[in-house]
């Protein structure tokens, strides 16, 4: 393609101004042509900050601008399918932020439109596959560095936020096993090379946001999941750290171990002093993954311009959500769920 893609974005909140801003400004090949929110100041946003001209409040009005090749979804999860499923209709490109949908059904409406249309790229952001240390880790395992690897520990664990804005997010996002394990899931079959998923377990408690108990969710949950062949995944969540944002795995192998992402350091700088030994922590998944979440970007751009296909696929995704419903449901049962 010897133009750049021009993308619309849907969605301008927390993680949607980040994606605007790297489509803006720091993706190459790419112009942010379009936006739209039901929100008035996400749109004075997109208009003042980002300088889109063409800013829409409805959706299917957004969808019908001919100028656009490509979709950047940055919605409401509940929403995801039923929109990846229009744009792919109106012939766009879809970026879709994860998890692709909460519930399996859902999941499959989306695979039998876009495999109907081979030629528009259709791709959910698991934004750890294109993080530089993830990405190691990766290659690692697959040229046998640690043999054959059968047990992934993975945790996802935000600092406590006092204004509990996952709480209000709560209704829609899925709970917290949809909402993060569902990045560990991915990487644990992405690990394990996308094993079957037999069994599930989880439990949880509420440590410090009761709020979350009316949406039957829990701000720590753990789970353990069963795969043919016997390779096993454990899963931390949790949004009451204390110390900060720590995403962190364990592969661990017939010949060695791999870990990803321990103690979750801000720099490379280490005091020692009377105190003892310690250095600065993220803050939150966006200092973390920055890096990751340009080069998603990126690899979307290319796959939409025929550059560089993906290796991540929307069974992926589907297979996500099989697991992270199962653990869900599990989570509300207390016991060991059929995936
Ligand atoms: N990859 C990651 O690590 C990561 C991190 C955070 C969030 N996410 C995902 O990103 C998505 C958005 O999360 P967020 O934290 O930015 O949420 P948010 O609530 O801050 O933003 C949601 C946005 O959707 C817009 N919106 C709501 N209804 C809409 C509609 N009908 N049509 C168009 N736009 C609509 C809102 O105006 C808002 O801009 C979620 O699916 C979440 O799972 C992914």
């Amino acid at each position: 393609m010897a133009n750049n893609l021009r993308i619309g974005i849907v969605g301008l909140g927390r993680l949607g101004k980040r994606h605007a801003e790297a489509l803006a400004f720091r993706t190459r090949h790419c112009e942010l042509v379009a936006a739209c929110s039901p929100v008035a100041d996400e749109r004075s946003y997109a208009s003042a900050q980002l300088g889109i001209t063409r800013v829409y409040e409805d959706f299917d009005t957004f969808l019908a601008d001919p100028g656009m090749d490509a979709v950047v979804l940055v919605t409401p999860t509940s929403l995801h399918a039923d929109q990846t499923i229009a744009a792919l209709k109106a012939g766009k490109h879809v970026f879709v932020e994860k998890p692709l949908a909460l519930n399996v059904e859902d999941c499959e409406r989306v695979l039998a439109v876009a495999q109907q249309r081979p030629a528009q790229v259709a791709m959910v952001g698991f934004v750890r596959r294109f993080d530089p240390s993830y990405l190691n880790a990766h290659a690692a395992v697959a040229a046998g560095e640690i043999g054959r690897p059968f047990l992934v520990r993975s945790q996802t664990c935000d600092q406590n936020d006092p204004e509990g804005f996952f709480v209000r997010f709560a209704p829609t996002s899925g709970g917290i096993f949809m909402d993060c394990s569902v990045h560990d899931i991915d990487l644990a079959r992405w690990m394990l090379n996308r094993p079957k998923a037999l069994r599930a377990f989880a439990t949880g408690t509420i440590a410090l946001h009761p709020a979350l108990a009316e949406f039957g969710d829990v701000d720590n949950g753990l789970a353990v999941v069963e795969f043919e062949g016997g390779a096993r995944a454990v899963f931390y969540a949790s949004r009451t750290m204390a110390h900060g944002h720590e995403t962190s795995t364990e592969v661990i192998g017939t010949a060695g171990k791999l870990t990803v992402g321990e103690h979750a350091a801000s720099d490379r700088v280490v005091r020692s002093d009377t105190h003892g030994v310690r250095h600065a922590v993220v803050k939150d998944f966006y200092e973390r993954f920055e890096a990751a979440f340009g080069a998603e970007m990126a690899a979307f751009v290319a796959a939409c311009r025929g550059e560089a296909p993906l290796s991540l696929t929307l069974d992926d995704a589907l297979e996500a959500t099989r697991i992270g419903l199962a653990i869900t449901r599990s989570l509300h049962s207390g016991m060991p769920e059929v995936v």
